[in-house]
């Protein structure tokens, strides 16, 4: 008895030593170390309705950047839309406990849905994934860069009403556009100029849904230095039938084995799932669910033969 009335108590403490305002979230906050920033900012003008209603009378996850976090991130400019979306990027409307999160890395909906900043289908919310790494939670966001380790989570499952925050180290990114991705990755420089190249760049970032198969720059090594150059149709061709379009996020969680549509009209694409590796066509994904503004992309090791 005294065990199960445990958390309850836990949970009223959190509420009893606050300042009272009146606003749930703005009371629970003040109450945690090291959130006073986002407590602060929360707390302003236009930003203080974000934390009425839903999702903060149910269930809900805040994953909330540390006072440090906010130091390090800087101004957050003048665009309230903008700072809108990126705060409510890091709320979900389901209480997710470090202990559901596991070595797998899964994905779940987050609330930041303006159409400015996502283009997902259904008009669906932005994604955000998580997983653990030694014991450490870390949570993939938009911040992708080759060897630049995602955000984590530094102070784990407190509990507030029916959900739960967890602090972490740095502010979430909201996930770019494919070409602003391609564009941070010097990786990915073969594939953005031949996707320049074909005027297939605005084609590719304004699709609804999108998983882009992405090989490197040693990947295209075998055209790029052919003697006979492909020409901008079979180019377009080929870079076509790296992209799964009108689907939501094929990430590499769950997927199951099936063909997949491309661009190139009636010219699907087999996509094989072992428990060890994804086949995508003949090519292989070595650097899978780097989330994107309309979707994915997966790094894969080699151009996927596209036969007309
Ligand atoms: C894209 O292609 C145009 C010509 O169509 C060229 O002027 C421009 O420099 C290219 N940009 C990149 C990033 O390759
Ligand atoms: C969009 O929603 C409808 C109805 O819920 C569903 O049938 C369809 O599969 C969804 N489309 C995508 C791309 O998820
Ligand atoms: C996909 O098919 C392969 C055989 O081609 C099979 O080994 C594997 O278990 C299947 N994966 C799923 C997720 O069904």
């Amino acid at each position: 008895m005294i065990a199960k009335l445990l958390p309850v108590f836990a949970a009223l403490a959190v509420f009893s030593n606050s300042q009272n305002t009146g606003n749930a979230v703005i009371d629970a906050l003040s109450t945690v170390d090291n959130l006073k920033t986002l407590k602060s900012v929360l707390a302003s003008e236009p930003f203080i309705e974000l934390t009425k209603g839903a999702p903060f009378n149910g269930e809900f996850t805040v994953f909330a950047p540390s006072d440090d976090a906010f130091d390090r991130a800087g101004d957050l400019g003048k665009d309230n839309d903008l700072i809108k979306a990126i705060l409510t990027y890091h709320v979900l409307p389901a209480t997710v406990p470090s202990s559901a999160i596991t070595e797998k890395p899964a994905f779940v909906r987050t609330v930041s849905d303006n159409a400015k900043y996502v283009n997902l289908p259904n008009k669906s919310a932005q994604m955000v994934g998580a997983y653990k790494e030694c014991d450490t939670v870390r949570i993939i966001d938009g911040t992708y860069v080759e060897d630049q380790s995602y955000p984590k989570v530094i102070k784990a499952d407190i509990k507030v009403g029916k959900g739960v925050v967890h602090i972490i180290d740095r502010l979430l990114t909201l996930p770019q556009p494919i070409s602003t991705v391609l564009k941070a990755n010097a990786r990915y420089s073969t594939l953005l100029s031949l996707l320049n190249q074909t005027k297939s760049v605005d084609a590719l970032d304004g699709l609804t849904g999108a998983t882009l198969l992405a090989p490197s720059n040693a990947a295209f090594l075998p055209i790029t230095t052919a003697k006979d150059k492909p020409s901008v149709e079979d180019l377009t061709y080929v870079l076509y039938g790296h992209v799964i379009n009108g689907i939501s996020l094929l990430t590499t969680r769950g997927l199951p084995n099936g063909t997949y549509p491309t661009l190139n009209k009636n010219k699907p694409l087999n996509v094989k799932v072992s428990s060890r590796k994804l086949v995508v066509g003949d090519a292989n994904v070595i650097q899978p669910n780097i989330l994107t503004k309309n979707g994915l992309i997966h790094r894969i090791d080699k151009v996927i033969s596209v036969a007309k």
